[in-house]
Formats: structure tokens, C-alpha cells, sequence
């Protein structure tokens, strides 16, 4: 039975049951406590809190789900993966236990011939939570599941929750016996290998608070109703149906483990080793396409750092194969993409964004382990030299810290350099890292988002807030009510910070990559609120925040809103002309250039979109240009609704990972850009006056950034540009199109001469050397030439000096020494002649002596040394030293 037919099986059993199927929710948690979706049930979270009413008391569903803890132990066991689907029924305050149970049993037990999954009663096994004496009745009376085969555990296996604070309860786990050959007889509390968890039946009852682990947590009480979740793995049960050892061989993992192996002309099921790999691979590359659609992008931080590090993952494991070129990441991806387009007909739709974000990953991690080898070289050189066979645990945790080296790389490294790693030290160094970020996370975490204040601010509002804003900019509405610190107030006073709800209203609050407007709401009795801010924190509800002004703010109040009308003039040309700017890539660079997030401000905007690599300054110029001529053109600014697939038939540019209902609003500038966009515009294009291209940068893997200024704030820019060349050209006595030539001519005689200059000072200081030569002290048979060069002289052409005047001094015994001060700190260097050193003189000891005196080391040989120290003002008495030293030889 195929993956995909597993999920229609349960989805339709249940819904002939009365529930309403509901899409998989993006990986991207609404939930603030959450990273990414880990069960089927976090998008229920709130109805099964109480705080949101739920589209139907019975719901079903297939839930993209990615859970890391156990990240390491992926491949290396078949039972872990970080992408799954679960397969969930749902009952919020509906049936408990009494019916959940037997739903369960029903659907496994069916034979398949009936819709059902056909497993024989004998080979199901079930645990309950250790007190829940009515789930074991339920199991043995009603269904009758004999009482050997109902086992009781405790909350370690048989609690749920969701590791945060939320819904939880005892739970109950149907298992199924895969048969002798598998392990020891005795149950899932024997062995868990052979006793295969297929299904998890919580009793949702309780709230818990904060703790760690699964058993270290407060319960706050009960639940103000009684709820149902269930999780079906949808991968493990395929690989139960499909007769395969694992979910590693089921349809879909299958594909990409496949490809990988050919790729790397290895083969499954040979090798330990390779098959880790392979299972890593094929694990990996999935949940990394599957976040990539979602909308994740790879970065050092929260979901973006897992998904890198997933996606680096598979990288390193393509290596491990032997693979060593780039793109076959490209190939593994595409392979998913399809394996998985069937079930998610987006990865199909958004293929070429997804390769652009992978592809660049992979580009900038092989190169990241390019500069780490030379990183690990070096550490493998200063280990040898210093006589150690371990590399210290400070180098192998730098190199995976600042270069993204993985530790299991730095030990094979090491290993084939004959020497092991500190990985105790490695792994100290990581713990103090990983404490710190607890602690910082901790700090960071938000509290349990109470979202059923809001949902009353809309109810009240008539179940959606009537944004006005398209057509008026001022207008007529009710203050529905008022929040003070997130609490419903009836009324807030003078310089109370409030969010405020009105019926219908004029501002747009802040989203579509577009900023708020701000303004005031004047009210019925005299009072008026400073808008400063608005979001839409829930569908179709907008809050206003800001501060009351000259009196009382009373929900219940007539109120008059009012948008600063420049400010949103301002942004809505911001927004057409990112549009504008949007299509022009498109145009220019193809499909790939997708929109990955922008930001829509009075007179400039940044545009965010996927690229594989820097876009060309050609480029960036005609597209400015094309778009200027948009505007010149005056074309008209359509908005219209309509249903998402007829806009897509239409053309029209999707955000990418965005989520639609069915009715979209399709904005358009004449035929030259069409988009989704809840966002407002100008009414012709020719409003926007001049769209003024800044530049363009990276902004992580495969993410370009254009800034562009549009209206009077492009064309003071341009004027501003204009008097600053003026100015030069004046200052260079150079016609304006002359300078480019004329400075980078004066930058190239400037270096020549600061090269000539170098060149004389050297000869001028090696002039000094016959002179020096010549006027040596004799002490006690021994010349010695004791010299201050002039400061500014670099520590090369000192010693150029002191080994010139040895030279002339050869064929006697000779101390030279020389010192200046090239940059404040005095330098020391000096030279002997074989005659001093017979005479026992060595020159390391001499600038050591002279070193002392200036506050500073060195050392040398026996015939050249230097040193150096930190009081220039010293560098007499250091001569005079030296000098004392040489006469007592
Ligand atoms: N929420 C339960 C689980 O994830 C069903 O196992």
C-alpha cells in the first residue's frame, strides 16, 4: 500500500466518522514555544486549550511534522527520522476514551479489501498509562483485547505532552508484533524492536507549566473539556504495509536513498557505515526540501540553524561516500521533490526557489569545509611541532564553532594524521556553549499566547474588522474595546498605552511586507488615540496601538480614524514600485527569482528575492531602467478578487510559503506585474515619479537584498549625487564624465611615487653603511659599530643595514648593531662576524640584553638576531649595553 493511500485510508475512515479534514498546517509553528510542527495536534493546541472555538468538535488530519532531538541517532538506528507525517483524529470536548478506542481498533483490524489496514487482532499488542484502569476495561471489555496483551506503563511512556508547556495526558499505544525473528517475546515492555509502536491515543485532560524531561513538570489543573489525540506514524505504518524492514525502504524515503547510493556508486545493505549515511541522506534531504517549502531558509538561528544543519548534514554524508563534486544535492532534492509532489503539489509548484535555497547551501558549506581543512591543517601542524599527539579540545571546537567543521570530521581528520582528539575538552567546551543558549532561550521564552482575549475582541467586532483602507483613508466606526497590557478594559485614561479595536477601519495593519500607518482616532467624547502601530495578531482582526490623548478612551465610543495621509501615500508607492521591481527581475534574471520578503517604507523599500549569486550591475540598470519606463508609461493600478486557482491560471506571483484562503485579491500594473498582494498602491504608475535602484547584497545563502528609493526621496537622492560630482569636477578642474579617468590616473602616480619614496629612503639608509664601516670602535680587538637609524626606518631596511656593515667589517671580529623605532616601538638587530663569535659572542644573547633594557624579547642565532621592546626613549642606554657587553668579551 502506497504512503500516499495510507493517509487517504485514514483521513476517509474518520471522516465517515463525522470529522472534518483539515490540511497539514505549515512546518512553521504558530505556536511562539515551538520551532517547528512536532505533532499532529500543535495546530489544535488553542481549541483544546479552550481559546479558540474549532471548525468542528471532530477533526482528522496528516501533519507534516520535523522533531531534532535525536538528530544524532539518525541512520545510525532505522527507527529515527526528523521528517514524518502524523496521522491524527482529533476531539475537541466530543468523545473520550470509550470511543477513541475502538475507532483505533476498528480501522487496524478492517481488512484492507474494506478500507481498514487488515492487521490480525493476535499481533496487536497495547500499553496503557499505569492507573488508567478505564482505558485497560475499555481495551479488554469492549474491545476485547485479551488482558496479556494491555500492559501498563508509567510517565515516561505512557504520558503525553508536548514537551512545553500545553495539553497533556495519560496515553495509550497500540503495538504490533512483527513476529519472533525480530526479538524476545513478552511485549513492547520487553522490546520495543520486534513490538512495533504504530498508533499513540491521548486522553488530552490536563494543563501542565514548564519543566524539563518528560516527567519533571507541574500539572495546573484539568482542561475545561476533555479532548482526543491520536498519532499515527504515516512512514512507519507504510513500511508495516508494504512488507519492508523499515521506513528507510518505503515508497517515497526509498526514491532518494536509491539515487544516493547511485550517485555514489554505493550500495545499500553492504556496509554498516555506508548505510548510515545513505539512511542520513535520505532522511535529511527530505526534510530539508520539506522546510525549504515551507518557507525556512538556512541560517544560525532557530529554524534556519536547524535546517542548515540538516541540510549540512547530508552534505558531509555525501562526502563520507566519496562523493566530491557539488550538485548532487541539486538531484537528491529534485528526486524529493517529486517523491513527495503527489501528497504536496507546492514542492512542484515552487521547484526552482527550493534548488536555488539548496543549491546555495551547498555551494557555501563545501567551501566552508575548503577554508576548515586549511583551519585543521594548521592546528594538525602546531600539534606536531609542539611534540603532542592529541588535538586540544579548544581547536576542535573552534573549527566547529567558527567553521562549521563538524566533529565527527575533525576526528576522522585527525585519525588519519595519526593523531586522536581531546573530545573530552571538545565536548566540555560544547555543554558550556549549549548551557549558555538554554539560558538565553529561557530568557527569551514567551509565555502560553492567549489568543481567547482576541477572540472575544472579534467576536465583538462582529466575527472580522472591516478594513476600509483600499478606498478611504479616514472614517466613520465603533470602538469595540480596549486592551491595557493585554487585559479587556472598559475604559483607559490620559497617557494610557492601549490596543484598540474598532468595528471597521481605515489603517492598514502591518503585513505583505508592508508597514503600518499611523495616525489618530479621534473619539465621541473629545478624547482621540495616537496610532503608532497596527497588527493583525488574528484573521480579520486589526488592534491599533497607541496612546490616549486629552481624556477618556470608552469602548462603546463613536470614533473618527484618521491615516497620516502623506506616510501612506509614501508607502503604497513603495509597495507598486517593489511590484514593479519584482517583475523586472523576474524578466530579467528568470522564474527563480522569487520574492522572499520585502519591506514597503514612506520613500524606499527593500526587496528580498532568491538568487543564486550576485546579480549583475548590468543587470540591476536595466531593470531600473525598465521600470522608470513603466512609470513613464502611466500604466493603471487594478485590485480584484477572485479564487486562488483562477489566479494562478492568470499568472499571478505567489509569496512564496504563504497560505491563501480561496478568495484572493490580485493586484495588477497594467500588463507588466500581476501578484497576490493584500497590500495597498497607487492608482497609475506615473504616481511613483522615479524608482532609484541603491544596490544590491548577500543576505544569507541564495537571498539577494535590493534597496531602491521611489518618489521625492529618489530624486533628492539623484540631486543630492548631482551637486557631489558638481563639486568634484570643480575641485579637479575636470569635466564630469572626465573623472572617473582623472582620479583613478592620480591614485596610480600617487602609488608610483610612494613607491619611489620607499625606494630612496632604503638607498639613503644602506648609504649610511660605508660611513658606519668605516668609524667602527675598537673594544679590545673587536669593531663595533653602534647605530641609531633615523626614526620611520622599516625593521627590513635595519636589517639590510646591520648585515651591510658586517659585510664590509668580514675578515674581523665585528659586533654591528642597529635601531630604530619604524612605528613608536624601538627594534634592535645585530649582526656578528664569525671572528666575534669565535670570540664567544652570539648575537641572540646580545639583543636579548639590549631587549631587556627596552622593555620587550627576541632572540635570533648566533650570527643575526632581533628584538624589540616598548620604550623607543630607552634605545641609548640599550647601544650603551651592548656596547659594555661587547668591550668585557
Ligand atoms: N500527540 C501524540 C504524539 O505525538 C499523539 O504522539
Amino acid at each position: 500500500m502506497e504512503s500516499a493511500e495510507v493517509a487517504r485510508r485514514f483521513l476517509k475512515f474518520f471522516e465517515e466518522r463525522g470529522h472534518l479534514v483539515v490540511p497539514s498546517a505549515s512546518l512553521v509553528a504558530e505556536d511562539p514555544t515551538l520551532l517547528l510542527v512536532n505533532a499532529g495536534m500543535v495546530p489544535f493546541k488553542p481549541y483544546m486549550l479552550g481559546q479558540r472555538t474549532p471548525p468542528s468538535q471532530r477533526m482528522t488530519s496528516s501533519q507534516k511534522c520535523v522533531r531534532t532531538p535525536d538528530i544524532d541517532e539518525v541512520g545510525k538506528t532505522t527507527r529515527h527520522a526528523t521528517f514524518f507525517q502524523m496521522l491524527g483524529n482529533f476531539s475537541i470536548g466530543d468523545y473520550f476514551k470509550e470511543q477513541a478506542i475502538p475507532f483505533a481498533w476498528d480501522l487496524l483490524t478492517k481488512p484492507q479489501s474494506d478500507g481498514g489496514f487488515g492487521f490480525p487482532e493476535e499481533r496487536l499488542w497495547v500499553t496503557v498509562f499505569h492507573d488508567d484502569d478505564e482505558a485497560a476495561e475499555i481495551w479488554n471489555k469492549k474491545v476485547g483485547v485479551p488482558a496479556e496483551r494491555i500492559q501498563r506503563r508509567g510517565m515516561a511512556d505512557n504520558f503525553w505532552s508536548m514537551g512545553v508547556p500545553g495539553p497533556c495526558g495519560p496515553c495509550s499505544e497500540i503495538y504490533y508484533d512483527r513476529g519472533p525473528e525480530y526479538g524476545r517475546e513478552g511485549g513492547p515492555v520487553v522490546d520495543e524492536d520486534r513490538y512495533l509502536e504504530v498508533w499513540n491515543l491521548v486522553f488530552m485532560q490536563f494543563e501542565r507549566g514548564a519543566g524539563e524531561g518528560k516527567e519533571d513538570f507541574p500539572i495546573l489543573g484539568p482542561l475545561a473539556h476533555r479532548n482526543i489525540d491520536t498519532g499515527m506514524g504515516l512512514e512507519r505504518m507504510a513500511a508495516v504495509l508494504q512488507g519492508v524492514e523499515n521506513i528507510y525502504e518505503t515508497d517515497t524515503l526509498w526514491r532518494v536513498l536509491d539515487r544516493a547510493a547511485k550517485l555514489t556508486g554505493t550500495s545499500y545493505g553492504r556496509e554498516h557505515r555506508a548505510d548510515v549515511s545513505l539512511r542520513v541522506i535520505a532522511d535529511h534531504v527530505r526534510s530539508g526540501t520539506m522546510m525549504v517549502a515551507d518557507g525556512i531558509r538556512p541560517g544560525n538561528e532557530g529554524r534556519g540553524y536547524v535546517l542548515r544543519r540538516i541540510l549540512r548534514r547530508s552534505i558531509r554524508n555525501l562526502r563520507l561516500l566519496g562523493a566530491q563534486d557539488a550538485g548532487l544535492m541539486h538531484e537528491l532534492t529534485d528526486v524529493a521533490i517529486r517523491a513527495m509532489g503527489e501528497q504536496y503539489p507546492e514542492l512542484i509548484r515552487t521547484a526552482a526557489n527550493i534548488h536555488t535555497v539548496i543549491d546555495a547551501e551547498e555551494e557555501s558549506f563545501l567551501s566552508t569545509l575548503r577554508t576548515g581543512t586549511a583551519i585543521f591543517d594548521t592546528a594538525v601542524a602546531e600539534t606536531r611541532g609542539a611534540g603532542a599527539k592529541v588535538l586540544a579540545g579548544e581547536q576542535a571546537f573552534k573549527l566547529h564553532d567558527t567553521y562549521g567543521f563538524p566533529i565527527d570530521l575533525t576526528l576522522e581528520m585527525a585519525a588519519e594524521q595519526g593523531l586522536s582528539v581531546d573530545e573530552d575538552g571538545f565536548r566540555r567546551l560544547m555543554k558550556e556553549q549549549r548551557d549558555r543558549a538554554k539560558q538565553d532561550a529561557r530568557e527569551k521564552k514567551t509565555g502560553n499566547l492567549d489568543v481567547s482575549v482576541l477572540d472575544a475582541l472579534l467576536t465583538e467586532a462582529g466575527g472580522q474588522v472591516d478594513f476600509i483602507g483600499y478606498g478611504h483613508l479616514i472614517g466613520e466606526a465603533r470602538l469595540v474595546g480596549l486592551l491595557v497590557n493585554g487585559a479587556n478594559v472598559p475604559a483607559a485614561g490620559e497617557g494610557a498605552e492601549v490596543e484598540v479595536v474598532l468595528d471597521r477601519t481605515p489603517f492598514y495593519a502591518e503585513g505583505g511586507g508592508q508597514l503600518a500607518d499611523t495616525g489618530v482616532i479621534r473619539l465621541g467624547s473629545g478624547a482621540h488615540i495616537e496610532v503608532r502601530d497596527v497588527q493583525s495578531p488574528l484573521k480579520g482582526l486589526i488592534v491599533h496601538r497607541g496612546v490616549v490623548r486629552g481624556g477618556e478612551a470608552r469602548a462603546g465610543d463613536t470614533a473618527y480614524a484618521e491615516v497620516d495621509v502623506e506616510r501612506r501615500h509614501a508607502i503604497s508607492r513603495s509597495h507598486s514600485a517593489t511590484h514593479l521591481v519584482h517583475a523586472g527581475f523576474r524578466r530579467a534574471l528568470g522564474e527563480s527569482a522569487a520574492q522572499a520578503g520585502s519591506e514597503n517604507s514612506p520613500g524606499r523599500f527593500r526587496f528580498d528575492f532568491t538568487a543564486s549569486g550576485a546579480v549583475p550591475v548590468s543587470v540591476l540598470r536595466d531593470v531600473e531602467d525598465e521600470v522608470n519606463e513603466v512609470l513613464i508609461n502611466d500604466l493603471d493600478v487594478r485590485a480584484f478578487h477572485t479564487s486562488i486557482d483562477e489566479a494562478r491560471a492568470m499568472g499571478a506571483l505567489a509569496l512564496f510559503g504563504e497560505k491563501y484562503g480561496d478568495e484572493v485579491r490580485v493586484v495588477e500594473i497594467g500588463d507588466y506585474s500581476r501578484e497576490l498582494c493584500g497590500g495597498t498602491h497607487v492608482a497609475r504608475s506615473g504616481q511613483l515619479g522615479l524608482v532609484k535602484v541603491l544596490g544590491e547584497s548577500s543576505i544569507g545563502a541564495g537571498v539577494r537584498r535590493v534597496e531602491a528609493l521611489v518618489g521625492i526621496d529618489a530624486f533628492r537622492f539623484l540631486a543630492r549625487e548631482s551637486v557631489l560630482v558638481n563639486q568634484l569636477s570643480e575641485q579637479m578642474k575636470t569635466r564630469k564624465e572626465e573623472l572617473p579617468e582623472r582620479i583613478s590616473g592620480i591614485v596610480t602616480r600617487l602609488r608610483e611615487a610612494e613607491k619611489e619614496l620607499e625606494k630612496v629612503r632604503a638607498q639613503q639608509v644602506l648609504q649610511a653603511a660605508a660611513g658606519l664601516a668605516e668609524q667602527a670602535a675598537d673594544l679590545n680587538g673587536i669593531a663595533f659599530v653602534g647605530h641609531r637609524a633615523p626614526d620611520g626606518t622599516g625593521a627590513d631596511d635595519l636589517r639590510k643595514l646591520a648585515v651591510d656593515v658586517r659585510g664590509r667589517l668580514q675578515g674581523r671580529p665585528a659586533v654591528v648593531m642597529v635601531a630604530g623605532a619604524p612605528k613608536d616601538r624601538p627594534v634592535v638587530v645585530i649582526a656578528l662576524t664569525e671572528g666575534a663569535r669565535e670570540r664567544g659572542l652570539k648575537a641572540g644573547q646580545l639583543v636579548g640584553l639590549a631587549a631587556k633594557t627596552l622593555g620587550g624579547g627576541g632572540g635570533g642565532k648566533d650570527d643575526l638576531a632581533q628584538g624589540g621592546g616598548a620604550d623607543a626613549g630607552r634605545i641609548g642606554e640599550a647601544l650603551a649595553a651592548v656596547e659594555r657587553a661587547v668591550g668585557a668579551a
